[in-house]
């Protein structure tokens, strides 16, 4: 018998958004979920007790950045990416397609995989859907991704074609090759960039294969954001409703929010640590720049709103001069705010969605958020 993954609970009315639980070896989780990246087995600047205050319980690691380093062979020695370090709850890798795609310039697309030089030391690479779920298997992760490629967003049909058609073979190549079907939910990945009949016929082909939950790849990779809607909504209306949906890379805010509205189960992205290290905080009135001069003496918090650690203890001002001095503290409490930011963001819309008001929370979220459109 295959576990159950994901029990859809509640579709709001409002808007069809899903409010349902996702069941891991490593705990249940309450979706919609944003999940915190962890990249290199350490969400940036964060101690795992405070991943723990920050997140629900569910972050990503990558499987091209642990292979390369320390290793997937090491990382199993330590019990896997959790044993390594020391996080008790639970994990998804990403398969490593996407990576050798954004950092390795030179890469050799073959149907038995991807041929590439290491971004750093030029050596020469090979990753195949075999091999990445060998890798993914011994980090252990309770969630695991096909390998896949992402196709650029306005491909030529023929190329999105080819492309999309590798894909499905990797699948079925990677759910072969799987071997803790038990403990490790593998996903597989919807690619085809903005063609609508090429997207449906993915999914058709990977439902044939059958997979314990679908991940949407391929999106928020430079195209607009009324391209990238306009899919999620086409993509609400053909996706098995009793599996989970999870949107990778995406992270913005009004994203979360749309992206739940469309359907979406779980979320991961850089942009709230990355934009953390950069001085760049979300608050309940918009995203701002800490170090901005008309902070240099302000007595108040960052978010008068948030009930998070940094903003119940420190003022602006001394998070200004913090990031004005580059300094590593400035980074890990803005880390740690704007994570604790979009924790409290996919409560409030978990709440709204079960109490069928998510299109009012959209609204007066933009509204207040500063969002211009609607
Ligand atoms: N992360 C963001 N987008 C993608 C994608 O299309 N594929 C994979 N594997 N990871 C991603
Ligand atoms: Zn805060």
């Amino acid at each position: 018998m295959e576990p159950v993954w994901y029990e859809l609970k509640h579709v709001c009315k409002q808007t069809g958004a899903r409010y349902g639980i996702l069941h891991t070896p490593h705990g249940d989780f309450e979706t919609p979920i944003f999940m915190p990246v962890g990249t290199k087995a350490n969400v940036k600047t964060l101690i795992p007790s405070e991943i723990r205050e920050i997140s629900d319980g569910l972050i990503l690691g990558n499987t091209y950045h642990l292979w390369l380093q320390p290793g997937d062979n090491l990382i199993h020695e330590f019990g896997g990416i959790r044993g390594f370090m020391n996080w008790d709850g639970a994990l998804l890798t990403d398969s490593g397609g996407f990576q050798v795609f954004s950092l390795s310039s030179i890469r050799k697309i073959k149907e038995e995989g991807v041929y590439f030089r290491h971004h750093k030391s030029g050596a020469k690479l090979f990753l195949s859907p075999e091999k990445s779920i060998e890798i993914q298997n011994n980090l252990g992760a309770d969630i695991i991704m096909s390998f896949d490629e992402c196709p650029p967003f306005d491909s030529s049909e023929k190329y999105m074609r080819e492309s999309v058609e590798r894909t499905i073979r990797w699948a079925k190549r990677g759910k072969d090759a799987h071997k803790n079907p038990d403990t490790q939910a593998l996903f597989g990945i919807v690619q085809g960039g903005g063609n609508k009949e090429i997207r449906k016929h993915c999914l058709e082909e990977l439902e044939k294969i059958g997979f314990p939950g679908y991940s949407i790849g391929g999106l928020s990779v430079g195209e607009s954001k009324e391209d990238m809607y306009e899919m999620l909504e086409y993509l609400k209306t053909i996706m098995p409703t009793n599996k989970p949906r999870y949107l990778m890379g995406v992270g913005s805010p009004d994203d979360l929010i749309v992206g739940s509205m469309n359907g979406i189960d779980m979320f991961d992205c850089v942009l709230p640590t990355r934009n953390a290290r950069h001085g760049c905080a979300f608050t309940s009135y918009g995203k701002i720049q800490i170090k901005n001069s008309k902070y240099v003496r302000l007595h108040t918090p960052l978010d008068p709103e948030c009930n998070c650690y940094v903003c119940k203890t420190f003022s602006m001002a001394y998070l200004n001069h913090l990031i004005r001095e580059e300094e590593i503290l400035g980074m890990r409490l803005v880390s740690y705010h704007n994570l604790y930011f979009l924790k409290n963001l996919m409560h409030q819309i978990r709440d709204a969605i079960k109490e069928d008001r998510l299109l009012d929370f959209k609204n007066e979220f933009f509204k207040k958020f500063g969002y211009t459109k609607e």
